[in-house]
């Protein structure tokens, strides 16, 4: 395991290494196919365009490793969308308003019973700009997120960009955000920084229904940066990595019609993607 220092909810806690329930961090010897594979860390077939398969979707060149794949000898991983990025749930009625590719954990390998949406857990995962497919702050792009198991909502949010019915003064942020059926109330937000890696820890408590944020750049360790905030964190579901860009000006319709420039090509880099147990009251932030 690695080295640590850690975050202690209860002063009596003594122990010194986390379990990691889900690890999303990627070996340094995965090629791109290996995200094609049917029993690689993510989902071979969701969430990606159609037509397209995941090795032309992720680019494996994206730079220094990030603070807790150091540790592993794990690599960071660029997400891309084009104009091909046209999602169809099940096969049918592809969401042409959106632009959407994300990593999820791969059903055939990932923990089946719920472990990343029970208990008390902490998702941790590293966030950075690409340097040569940069983003459209014009449109809102969901970035990191936990679905639930029923579509009915995302229980908490990362986005980025001028969100959908703000005046884009927080364009250039990383933003928070708690449960979409609650109004997506912002919990956090901090600078989308170049050419540096943001790091997060989310301290979710399923039972009690709270997210607290721990976040730094570069190789920092990780300092809380809120309480527990009450957050309904019900229904299980999925955690997703990547980029759902949004129209501007969407309609009122299910696919969100609305303005998608063509002729895109834009990316974001993950590292550090992991979910650790805090039953025991700990959060690891270096
Ligand atoms: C996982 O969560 C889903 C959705 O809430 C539920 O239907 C399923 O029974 C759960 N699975 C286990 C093994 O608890
Ligand atoms: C960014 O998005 C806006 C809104 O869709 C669009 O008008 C503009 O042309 C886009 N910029 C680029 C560089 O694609």
């Amino acid at each position: 395991m690695f080295a640590h220092s850690l975050w202690l909810l209860s002063s009596i806690s003594l122990a010194t290494c986390a379990t990691i329930v889900w690890d999303g961090r990627v070996p340094s010897d995965v090629a791109v196919a290996g995200f094609d594979s049917k029993t690689g860390i993510f989902d071979p077939d969701n969430v990606k365009g159609q037509s397209l398969s995941f090795s032309k979707i992720v680019r494996l060149d994206a730079g220094a490793a990030s603070l807790f794949d150091q540790q592993v000898s794990a690599q960071s991983v660029e997400v891309t969308i084009d104009d091909n990025s046209i999602f169809a749930p099940g096969g049918s009625q592809p969401q042409t308003a959106v632009r959407r590719a994300e990593l999820m954990p791969n059903p055939a390998t990932a923990p089946s019973d719920n472990a990343t949406s029970t208990g008390v857990k902490t998702l941790h995962f590293s966030i950075k700009p690409s340097a040569d497919r940069p983003l459209n702050t014009s449109h809102e792009y969901l970035m990191t997120f936990m679905e639930r198991a029923d579509f009915a909502g995302n229980p908490i949010s990362l986005k980025t960009g001028t969100l959908i019915g703000s005046d884009g003064a927080t364009k250039n942020d990383l933003q928070i955000l708690g449960n979409s059926k609650d109004g997506s109330k912002a919990l956090f937000s901090t600078p989308f920084t170049e050419d540096v890696f943001t790091n997060f820890a989310l301290l979710m408590d399923f039972n009690k229904n709270t997210v607290q944020v721990f976040s730094s750049t570069g190789t920092d360790a990780l300092t809380k940066q809120t309480n527990a905030l009450p957050n309904d964190l019900s229904g299980n579901g999925a955690l997703h990595f990547g980029l759902n860009k949004n129209p501007t000006n969407p309609g009122a319709d299910s696919l969100r019609q609305g303005d998608q420039e063509s002729g895109i090509l834009e990316g974001v880099v993950y590292g550090g993607i992991f979910v650790e147990d805090s039953a025991d009251g700990k959060v690891t932030l270096s």
